[in-house]
């Protein structure tokens, strides 16, 4: 399991400053995520491949998180890899998830599968967890920043870390401070965060 992280959404900074945006964070942090959206596996639009290749041109020492929202994620990963991401999630409830796991894999990079609110646990493919060694688990409905956290992603955090404890485990959506330091006590190391790292 990797050390505590805070990972900020590119999604939630102001859209005509990505540039400002990223330099800022480039100084305070280690990874950035970007939230790819196709209007149909969620209700909102946002980035694909090519604002991967910007945020790599402008904030090269930033390791690229790409979390995919979208109905065909195969058509994603070799662009995204491309253009620098460095992790990719894909939804467990996309249908070919399994088989974007096996392309992921041969890919060489880290990945991992992601988990909505409304999923049972038991979606979760025990095999490919354990080779991905990730999961993100949602704590709000994937698709816009500035929502709030999901209590009950907390019993899921805790029913995930004791199924599993050697996944590095991340959490997305409406978190600040307060939250995270209960999800790091429940065994979570990344945070994933676009209004309290952008907005305040
Ligand atoms: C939601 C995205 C999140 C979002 C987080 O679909 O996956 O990454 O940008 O933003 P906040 O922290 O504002 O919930
Ligand atoms: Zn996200």
């Amino acid at each position: 399991m990797s050390a505590f992280e805070w990972i900020p959404s590119l999604f939630a900074a102001d859209p005509l400053c990505f540039g400002d945006a990223l330099k800022r964070v480039s100084a305070d942090y280690a990874s950035i995520h970007v939230d790819i959206m196709d209007g149909h596996f969620v209700p909102n639009i946002s980035f694909g491949s090519a604002m991967v290749a910007a945020v790599k041109r402008i904030a090269p020492r930033l390791l690229i998180e790409v979390h995919l929202m979208v109905t065909n994620p195969e058509n994603f990963i070799h662009p995204c890899i491309q253009a620098g991401a460095q992790r990719i999630f894909v939804h467990v409830e996309v249908p070919s998830a399994a088989e974007t796991c096996k392309t992921l894999q041969a890919s060489g990079i880290q990945w991992g599968l992601v988990i909505n609110p409304e999923t049972p646990l038991e979606c979760l493919p025990k095999a490919l967890l354990q080779e991905s060694g990730n999961c993100l688990i949602m704590s709000v409905h994937p698709g816009f920043c500035g929502q709030s956290f999901i209590e009950a992603t907390y019993q899921r955090v805790a029913a995930i870390h004791q199924a599993y404890p050697q996944l590095t485990l991340t959490v997305d959506g409406g978190i600040n401070p307060e939250i995270a330091a209960k999800l790091a006590n429940l065994g979570v190391a990344h945070c994933v965060a676009g209004s309290y790292c952008f907005k305040q």
